[in-house]
């Protein structure tokens, strides 16, 4: 608008008016305006072309003579709106909206419009919604699939050990109260805070998870509690959603937790007190309603003992405490587990391989499998590599190191279980380490174990 029309108050209106008047006729959809007593004092054009009247003889005239079963003379009577109406023009069922209209509390007329021009019209919108709606579901299930991914079904196993947990899990999953899930390497624990937070009321949100072990101290920070707008040097613009307020409503994964530096340690115990949190750089709080699942694979409370992890924080967290136990501690799984590792993962590769033979299943059961599921899942997916699309796996599909230090466990006499168990992992350990030519990532990968958790194996048995 110029400065003109603001000096010409008329003009500006006329303007408007001629405006409206030109959108009016151009809807596509069909329009038609009535006064109190059911006069015709618009109709757009697109209407009358269909019902074949000229609008300037159409306007002014009463409206049944000029639309066939129309109600909007009864609708201005009653003034009672009605929505999604049949009615039949010219031997085609449309689908109208009749509104009757107000100033002041006062009828001034009403409005018609028609939604679907026919029912093949109406048809073919209702089945592009549910087309829309089924991609959407698919989405959604995929979406759920990706982050939940796991349920009870997934935890294979049935030794006493692991029905336990699968109780557990069941049993806390409609709780709202925090979960400590220790365990060694590759135990499930993973598994097991998704199949909690499926299970649960939240489980139609995403799962939300952080690796405290991989985030540096300083960084955790803001990857937990998000950061305001210029909190910081090199902060992104906008600032940045942390992990919890992302959790907001659901569950938040806190792996490693005994890796969270204690000054973070204090601030976490302050959100789940007040549960409430602060962005970095923030002035205002937010209530937020998360529930912690935190995994462990040391033992937090051997860490308090230590004073490197805080007393409070771990009564906080250890609500519920789920320990998953080895593989080793639980020997009769490894023949179902292996059993379906080897279908999922020759369908995975595209094989057709879903046996195994006795004799390798023997080496297999006699591990000690410092690196749980984990390392039993890399040492089927690399026996798989070296086989024909058809076939079972046998001992010369398995690494050496496993054939190796499965024949002399047991006749260690003198040594308890858990030298047995820690001398078959340095063995295996320094295996892998001989085979890699020290290199540390391959190492564990070959053993099924994060290179943090070898190197501390490292450090521990002095290799
Ligand atoms: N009971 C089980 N049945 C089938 N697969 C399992 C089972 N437990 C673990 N797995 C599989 O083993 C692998 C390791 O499990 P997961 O990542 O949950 O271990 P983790 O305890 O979180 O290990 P880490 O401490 O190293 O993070 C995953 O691929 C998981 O699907
Ligand atoms: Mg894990």
């Amino acid at each position: 608008m110029n400065t003109e029309s603001f000096q010409n108050p008329d003009k500006d209106l006329n303007e408007m008016l001629d405006l409206y008047r030109n959108i009016f006729n151009h809807i596509f959809n069909w329009v038609v305006v009535v006064d109190t007593e059911g006069y015709v004092i618009l109709l757009n054009k697109a209407y009358c072309d269909f019902l074949g009247v000229k609008q300037e003889e159409a306007l002014g005239k009463h409206v049944t003579e000029v639309i066939e079963n129309t109600r909007m003379h009864i609708v201005v009577k009653n003034q009672r709106e009605e929505i999604g109406e049949f009615q039949k023009i010219k031997g085609n069922t449309m689908v109208a909206n009749r509104i009757p209209i107000f100033k002041n509390n006062k009828l001034i007329g009403a409005v018609g419009t028609v939604v679907f021009k026919d029912l093949v019209e109406m048809e073919s919108y209702v089945k592009r919604v549910r087309d829309m709606e089924k991609e959407l579901q698919f989405y959604q299930e995929e979406f759920k699939k990706m982050t939940t991914g796991y349920t009870l079904e997934d935890i294979i196993g049935d030794s006493p050990e692991i029905e336990y947990v699968k109780k557990m899990i069941q049993k806390v999953a409609n709780t709202k109260s925090n979960v400590l899930l220790e365990g060694e390497s590759g135990t499930g624990k993973e598994l097991v805070a998704q199949a909690i937070h499926h299970l649960s009321p939240r489980g139609d949100f995403p799962l939300i998870k952080v690796n405290c072990a991989a985030i540096p101290g300083e960084l955790l920070e803001s990857e937990l509690f998000g950061y305001e707008h210029g909190a910081f040097t090199g902060s992104k613009k906008g600032g940045k959603l942390g992990k919890l307020e992302m959790a907001n409503n659901s569950t938040i994964l806190l792996d490693e937790i005994g890796d969270m530096p204690i000054n973070m340690q204090v601030k976490l115990l302050r959100a789940i007190q007040e549960k409430e949190i602060e962005r970095v750089g923030g002035v205002r709080s937010k209530k937020l309603d998360f529930r912690i699942i935190a995994s462990s694979n040391k033992n937090l409370k051997e860490l308090v003992a230590k004073q490197q992890f805080r007393e409070d924080l771990y009564y906080r967290l250890n609500v519920v405490k789920i320990t998953l136990p080895p593989l080793r501690k639980r020997d009769s799984d490894i023949e179902i587990i292996a059993r379906y590792l080897i279908k999922k993962l020759s369908k995975d590769l595209g094989l057709g391989v879903t046996e195994v033979t006795p004799k390798a299943l023997w080496v297999l059961k006699k591990y000690s499998w410092p690196g749980n599921i984990r390392e039993l899942s890399n040492v089927i997916e690399r026996a798989l590599n070296l086989m024909d699309s058809e076939g079972r796996i046998d001992t010369d599909h398995l690494p050496p190191y496993l054939r190796e230090s499965s024949s002399p466990l047991g006749l260690d006499q003198g040594l308890g279980l858990k030298e047995q168990v820690q001398k078959v992992e340095r063995d295996s350990i320094k295996r892998a380490l001989n085979k890699t030519k020290h290199n540390k990532l391959e190492a564990a990968k070959i053993l099924g174990i994060s290179r943090t958790s070898l190197y501390k194996k490292i450090e521990e048995y002095g290799l």
